[in-house]
Order: C-alpha cells, then sequence, then structure tokens
C-alpha cells in the first residue's frame, strides 16, 4: 500500500543519542495510585453519581467549609438539555471571598473546577464575575463562566490545572469581581486528585524552541492543561492511554506530496505565557519496525522543535509508545495569537519513508511569574454583524469580510483553551502491538463515542471516532481539514460508481476514510477563487460547530486546489424519499414515520435555536432527511443554509433558493426568509411521509399536481384520509392521523406568522 521513496530500502542507523530528551513516564505512572480524591458536587446532594459513574460528595456540612462566612448552595434555574445533573443543577455561590481549605498530603494535584453559568438563588447569571486562586497562584481573573461559554457555544466548563502543594493544606478562593458592582462568585463542582509528577523531564530542563535558553518545570511551576487532542483523560489516567498510541495521524502515502506540505496543526493561545506541548508518539504500522524508515522534522511556531525524529529510534521498537516535551514561549501582543504544530519528512537521511506521525497532542499553559495562569474571556462577537443580506452562496464574496473574520473568530477561538484545529488525527486501524507500558490502562470506551460536554448532549452517540479527540468538558467542534490527495484516496479519485447523488452543491460520493475503517459521504462543489476559498473556509469553522443527533455532522473539508469538498458522515439508509416512493424498498410502518418526522423537527429546531446563531436550512425536503443505520432521522445539506436573523431583524432578504413544491408562498412573495420558512417546507414534508407521492406530480389531474394545494382542498371537504398511502390505511389510529393532520395543516399556512415554530410542532 505504501509507496517507498525511489531510494527504495535504504536504511542508515542514526545515533539514539539524538533523543536522549525523550522520556518514558508511562511505567510509572500506570502503577500510579492516587492517594489524595475529593470530589464535591458544590450545594450537591450528600452523595450522587455523574453520567460517567463517579461518585460525587456534597460540599454542605464538610470541613472544608469555613464556618463564618457567608455562603448560600442553590439549584440552578434551567438546566440546559446537554449538561447533565451532576455536578452541574446544583452551586454554592459566593456574595463575597470565600475559602475552601482543603487538607491534602503534600505534592502534585490536579485541579479540576466545574462551572454551569446558570441563574442560581434569582442572581443574574451574567453577573457571575470573579477570581479564582488556589494556593499562590491564579487559576481564573475577572472569569465570566456566561461569556465563556457563550462565546464558546458550550453549555458548561471544566477548568484543569496541576499545582503542587507544599503544606498540608491547599487553599481555593472564590473573589467576586470589585470592578462589577453586582459581582459573584460560584462554583460546581471541585475535584483535588494526586497526580505523579509528570510534567518534569529527566533532568528537568527543557530546551525553549527557537532559543538557546532553557527551562525548568519544577515544584513551582503550575500548570493549566488548555488542549488535549486525542487523549482521552479520564481519571485516574495520567499519561495517555494505550489507544491514544493506538491512533495516529500520518502524511499519506505519496512520498511526493508528502514533501510539498507541512502536516500542520493550529491552535489559538493567550499570548504573553509559556506553553509545554507535549507530542505523543508510536509506531503502529506493521511495516514501520526499524530506525531510518520513518524520520521527521517537528515545527513549533515556525521553528524547529526538534529535527531527525525517528520514533523507532527512541522507543527501541514499534509499538512502544513515548513521548517528547517542548517549551515554547507565546510572546505578548494582541490577547491571542497562532500557535502551528507542522510535522515534515526528513530527508538528509533518506529514510524509506518520506512521512511523518503523531499520535497525541497535550498543550498546558505554564504561570507567569506572578503565578499567574488566568487568561482574558473569550470575546463575543457583536451579534447583529453575522447577518449581511447581501451575502449569497456559495461565492461567499459579497460579505463585510472583516466583519465575518471577526465573528469566526470570536466563535472559534478561546481564552481558555487554545484549540482551533485546522490539522486532525485519523484514527487508524491499526493497534499498539507492543505497548505493555500501558496496557493496565485501557481506555473507557465512552471516549471514542463522546463528544464531550458541550452544548449539544445528543452529540453523544455519534458513533464516528473522528470526535475522539475532544478532552473532558473541552468540547471543540472540530472539523478536519483533508488534503485533495485524500479525499482522492477515499473516493477512488471520484469514482463514479461511488455516486451517491447529486446535492445542490454537487456530486456526492461514498468514500472511506481511516483505511477503510469510516465511511463517509463527500460533496464535491465547484472550484473556488482564492478569496472564496478563504471564505469558504471561515464558514466550515462555523458550520463544524454545528451538531446534533439529528443533524448530520460535517466531519471534514477540503480545500486544497481551489475545490471545495465536505466530508459528511455516512448515512447507510440513504433519504427519506427514497423509502417513500418509487421505490423497491419496503414501505416504513407509520410508527417509524413519526419517529422520523420528530427527529426530523428536532433538527430543524436545533438548526433554529439550539446553535449559537439560527440557521435557517432553506431547502428542508425528504431528499436532504437522511437515515442512518438505526433509522435516526438527520437534516443534512444546511451547509450552505443562511444564517438567520437575531434580535433586530426578523428577516434575511436573500434571492429565492429552495426547491420547487417545498417553498414558502411568502418567501417567494417577499423574499424574506424566516426559520417559519422551513416550517413550511417540513409542512409540506409531513404531508409527503403521509401521503407517499411527490409534491409535485405532473402526471396527475391539474387540480392534484401540488400536493400541497390538494391536499389542503381535501382537508377542507374532509377526505384528507383517502389520500394516505394505502400502505397505512387502518393502521393509524384516529385521533393521531388528526393530530398530524391539524399539524400539517398549521405548517403550511399561507402567512409565517400563522404557522407554528418547530418548537411548537415538537
Ligand atoms: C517537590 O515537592 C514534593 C512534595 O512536596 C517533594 O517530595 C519533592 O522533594 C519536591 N521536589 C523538589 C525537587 O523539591
Ligand atoms: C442580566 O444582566 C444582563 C447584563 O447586565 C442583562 O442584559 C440581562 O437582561 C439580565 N437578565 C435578567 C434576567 O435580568
Ligand atoms: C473583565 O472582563 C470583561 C469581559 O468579560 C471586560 O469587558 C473587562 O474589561 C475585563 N476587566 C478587566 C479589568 O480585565
Ligand atoms: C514547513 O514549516 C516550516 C516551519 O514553518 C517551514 O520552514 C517550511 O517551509 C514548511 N515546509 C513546507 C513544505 O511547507
Ligand atoms: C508561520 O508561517 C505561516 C505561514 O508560512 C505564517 O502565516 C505565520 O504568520 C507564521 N507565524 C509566525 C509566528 O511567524
Ligand atoms: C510560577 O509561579 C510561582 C509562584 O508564584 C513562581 O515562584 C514561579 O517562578 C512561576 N514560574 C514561572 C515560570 O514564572
Amino acid at each position: 500500500m505504501r509507496n517507498t521513496n525511489k531510494l527504495g530500502f535504504v536504511s542508515i542507523p542514526i545515533p539514539i543519542i539524538l533523543y536522549l530528551a525523550f522520556t518514558i513516564h508511562a511505567t510509572l505512572a500506570a502503577n500510579y495510585v492516587p492517594t489524595v480524591k475529593i470530589v464535591l458536587s458544590c450545594g450537591g446532594p450528600p452523595t450522587s453519581t455523574d453520567t460517567d459513574g463517579r461518585q460525587w460528595n456534597t460540599d454542605i456540612g464538610s470541613k472544608y467549609l469555613s464556618a463564618n462566612v457567608k455562603s448560600i448552595t442553590s439549584q440552578a434555574a434551567t438546566q440546559d438539555p446537554s449538561v447533565p445533573s451532576v455536578p452541574y443543577m446544583s452551586a454554592r455561590v459566593f456574595p463575597s471571598t470565600f475559602t475552601y481549605s482543603i487538607p491534602v498530603v503534600a505534592g502534585r494535584k490536579f485541579v479540576r473546577l466545574y462551572f454551569y453559568p446558570a441563574s442560581y438563588a434569582s442572581l443574574n447569571g451574567s453577573d457571575g464575575v470573579f477570581s479564582v486562586t488556589a494556593g499562590s497562584y491564579t487559576l481564573l481573573n475577572n472569569f465570566s463562566a456566561a461569556q465563556t461559554t457563550e462565546a464558546l457555544n458550550f453549555a458548561f466548563l471544566v477548568k484543569e490545572y496541576s499545582i503542587n502543594v507544599e503544606g498540608a493544606t491547599l487553599d481555593i478562593s472564590f473573589v467576586p469581581s470589585a470592578k462589577a458592582p453586582r459581582a459573584y462568585a460560584f462554583v460546581n463542582g471541585i475535584e483535588i486528585v494526586s497526580m505523579p509528577d509528570i510534567y518534569g523531564s529527566t533532568d528537568g530542563t527543557l530546551r525553549i524552541v527557537g532559543q538557546g535558553a532553557s527551562f525548568t518545570i519544577d515544584n513551582t511551576t503550575a500548570l493549566e492543561n488548555v488542549y488535549r487532542l486525542n487523549y482521552p483523560a479520564s481519571m485516574p489516567t495520567y499519561v495517555a492511554p494505550r489507544d491514544v498510541y493506538a491512533t495516529a495521524r500520518s502524511m499519506g502515502p505519496d512520498p511526493n506530496i508528502n514533501l510539498a506540505y507541512n502536516l500542520t496543526w493550529i491552535f489559538t493561545v493567550d499570548s504573553g505565557f509559556s506553553y509545554l506541548v507535549r507530542l505523543h508518539f508510536c509506531e503502529i504500522e506493521a511495516n514501520i519496525t526499524r530506525i531510518n524508515q520513518r524520520v521527521f522534522d517537528v515545527f513549533l511556531f515556525n521553528q524547529t522543535a526538534e529535527p531527525r525524529v525517528d520514533v523507532i529510534s527512541k522507543a527501541g521498537l514499534a509499538g512502544i509508545p513515548v513521548y517528547k516535551d517542548y517549551l515554547v514561549l507565546a510572546p505578548d501582543g494582541s490577547p491571542q495569537q497562532d500557535l502551528s504544530l507542522a510535522l515534515h519528512p526528513y530527508t538528509s537521511s533518506h529514510p524509506m519513508y518520506y512521512d511523518a506521525i503523531l499520535n497525541g497532542v497535550e498543550i498546558f499553559k505554564v504561570n507567569d511569574t506572578n503565578g499567574n495562569l488566568a487568561g482574558p474571556n473569550p470575546i463575543l462577537a457583536p451579534k447583529q454583524d453575522l447577518i449581511d443580506p447581501t451575502r449569497t452562496r456559495p461565492s461567499f464574496g459579497h460579505g463585510k469580510r472583516k466583519n465575518q473574520k471577526a465573528i469566526i473568530i470570536g466563535v472559534v477561538t478561546s481564552g481558555i483553551v487554545l484549540a482551533f484545529v485546522i490539522g486532525f488525527f485519523v484514527v487508524a486501524s491499526y493497534r499498539c502491538q507492543h505497548g505493555k507500558d500501558l496496557s493496565a490502562r485501557e481506555v473507557p470506551s465512552r471516549w471514542h463515542q463522546e463528544h464531550g460536554h458541550g452544548k449539544d448532549s445528543s452529540a453523544r452517540g455519534v458513533p464516528s471516532r473522528w470526535h475522539q479527540e475532544q478532552g473532558r468538558g473541552f468540547t471543540k467542534k472540530l472539523c478536519q481539514r483533508f488534503s485533495f490527495a485524500e479525499i482522492k484516496v477515499a473516493t477512488k479519485d471520484f469514482d463514479e460508481a461511488l455516486l451517491l447523488g447529486f446535492g445542490g452543491f454537487g456530486k456526492v460520493y461514498k468514500g472511506e476514510i481511516n483505511g477503510g475503517a469510516t465511511k463517509v459521504a463527500i460533496k464535491r462543489g465547484n472550484p473556488l477563487s482564492d478569496q472564496g476559498v478563504h471564505e469558504f473556509q471561515t464558514e466550515i469553522e462555523m458550520l463544524s460547530k454545528v451538531r446534533h443527533h439529528h443533524v448530520v455532522s460535517l466531519i471534514g473539508y477540503c480545500e486544497d486546489s481551489c475545490e471545495i469538498i465536505l466530508v459528511y458522515d455516512y448515512m447507510s439508509h440513504g433519504t427519506l424519499r427514497e423509502h417513500l416512493y418509487n421505490t423497491q424498498k419496503p414501505p416504513l410502518p407509520w410508527k417509524q414515520r413519526l419517529e422520523i418526522c420528530i427527529g426530523a423537527a428536532r433538527g430543524l429546531h436545533y438548526l433554529h435555536t439550539g446553535a449559537k446563531h439560527t440557521i435557517i436550512h432553506r431547502d428542508a425536503k425528504t431528499t436532504n432527511i437522511l437515515l442512518d443505520e438505526k433509522w435516526v432521522a438527520k437534516v443534512s445539506d444546511f451547509g450552505l443554509s443562511k444564517i438567520g436573523p437575531t434580535l433586530d431583524k426578523t428577516h434575511v432578504t436573500t434571492v429565492v433558493r429552495g426547491s420547487y413544491g417545498y417553498l414558502d408562498p411568502e418567501y417567494i412573495l417577499l423574499q424574506q426568509l424566516t426559520e417559519k420558512s422551513d416550517v413550511y417546507s417540513f409542512g409540506v414534508v409531513l404531508f409527503e411521509i403521509l401521503c407517499a407521492r411527490p409534491v409535485m406530480d405532473t402526471s396527475l389531474p391539474e387540480e392534484q399536481v401540488s400536493l400541497v394545494e390538494w391536499v389542503v382542498h381535501c382537508q377542507k371537504i374532509g377526505i384528507l384520509d383517502q389520500m394516505t398511502d394505502p400502505y397505512l390505511k387502518g393502521k393509524i389510529a384516529p385521533e393521531c392521523f388528526k393530530q398530524y393532520a391539524v399539524t400539517a395543516m398549521k405548517c403550511v399556512a399561507d402567512q409565517g406568522r400563522d404557522r407554528p415554530s418547530m418548537a411548537e410542532v415538537l
């Protein structure tokens, strides 16, 4: 499968001494048993169990609270559907400075803080502005959990720190901001678990990338995990679990393509801090077992962090995991900047393959000289700027580019998590054959499915392993960037035999990634101009954050060679329409049709209300409702939909787009697009499902050509039941039929204001 370079199997040994700086803590850490493990649900019930099966204890009446300082406990006033009850539905609220004094044994500790910014004790959630200190370190300053979650489109947050405790007590203080008049502090959960010192390298020093100077991580250093990619760390796992090493990202089979590009990831980081970048490596491909088969350079911030990395040389054997730490400085400047990580094949030693490999990345923020780890709150973009009535797709060329860029940055970047990634990990199907160091620590299987803890709980259960990189609490709605070469491999060079259909956007192919392990649908659009590519990319960054159980996930894109290509989860049962009429497939039972209706309605409802900005689908129809292997309905093809109105505007003016037969008459007439246009289309879908006939059928008598006109007429004269799919005759309970018909009828009301919202439909 793999091409060799033109020198074939020449193997030149590289001195192992080059890699002395590598360290393997795995054996040590795998056997580590934490001595301290305190898991507090603040204001919660005496004991409770979270969705991961972990036990939480209340802090009420605990010895950790100082008796004479005021604090209150409260339940969250509202619960976002994606928020687990434990520990997020209860909180301790602090009107003034409050300290938890927690007795611990000396040594390094994980400190995790859990925040769900709802309203507590009738306080306004946006007044929760505060600092948090732990010992002599400032973990958070002027921190607004509400602003942070809103800007990042999370429902809740987990902040993870590592702090060495010198004495016998760890003091964690919550300090309401002095600048905001009504400020208070709150916290939902606190977790303190002892950990081995996994940060200091063998000799205690690290060379700073791009500088001669060295840097010491010692007992005085506090760190915050700000980024964890393909590292499903659940407690009590201290070093990357074995599965991290069983998966990897490499460049591809073609040495010429590999030489022409860098395997690149971009992370957004706060300026003015040092970062410890830990790269995890393990040679997992059967044909790479010897030194000088795969050798590559590592770049950070465009500087050589390490030349000639040969994983076999360091590990000694294939399948043995190793990691390497690098220290980078993000200089002062604008509040945030991009930290790039790039790998490129090293050629001077003529390795067998011109390729690079990476299994996982962790990035830790290092405290500054004042003991501070706090960065600014992520910036909330001004909402109305996102609405640009003149903007049309897919050229993307007429918008206010600057504003759009600002918005995308606001949406994507983060003050706490460093995480927008362009690169990604291909989850290889290879297994780490000799990784016995870590074999005791199997990764809990839930990590393979979990998207983390974001806004949309329904993202859980999406079986795609692409999302494995999402660390605990830091849900990044990531989107992989594929090279055109990868797309060509996935689609067998756009083999027409793999053609699934034609979308509004272009041809759709079935493809395979991960060496065949993951099936995907690949949509190939028309090539773009240079500027179009940029707009396309920012668009994708935003759309990649839209994830819902009933919305087809965008898992990646390609913008090489001016191509626009979107990669989605593959839906094995195809479109809803192909199960309704003009088909050899067996008819769907009524109950299943209802479930599909509900699923599709949930998907549309999410697009309208669940995402940060209202998204109007514009083209809801039975060919855009897809069915996965479990017959779960998912709305698709919203990728180039309109971002809908917010606040001050009630509609988006736009060139009419959509599908004949499904189009909202008001939209056609006034060219004003609202969520209610989707409701109309959904009503048409309901009738199409009920009647199992095309929405426009010119073979029928004139009065019956338009499904909607005909059913409205039939309903008026009371014969709608005669129009239903003959297969369903006698199988629908009369009340159910009545409710269904009434709902569908309301959806296709002539005027938007007479139609229900998707929430009302549900
Ligand atoms: C770091 O702190 C731990 C716990 O307090 C202590 O055992 C260890 O000796 C310290 N290491 C150094 C180098 O001071
Ligand atoms: C909370 O405060 C914000 C900003 O101060 C304000 O916009 C919002 O209306 C308030 N919410 C409630 C429920 O009072
Ligand atoms: C505190 O954060 C808010 C935004 O959440 C910002 O507007 C304000 O300038 C910050 N204040 C300080 C002192 O950093
Ligand atoms: C890879 O990245 C390094 C560091 O930024 C740069 O010097 C080099 O030119 C890049 N190579 C390619 C092929 O893009
Ligand atoms: C690194 O290189 C890229 C592309 O060559 C450039 O866009 C970026 O500004 C560079 N970053 C730094 C920190 O020099
Ligand atoms: C981190 O904070 C501690 C305590 O304030 C300080 O002694 C140490 O020098 C800081 N580390 C760095 C790298 O500035």
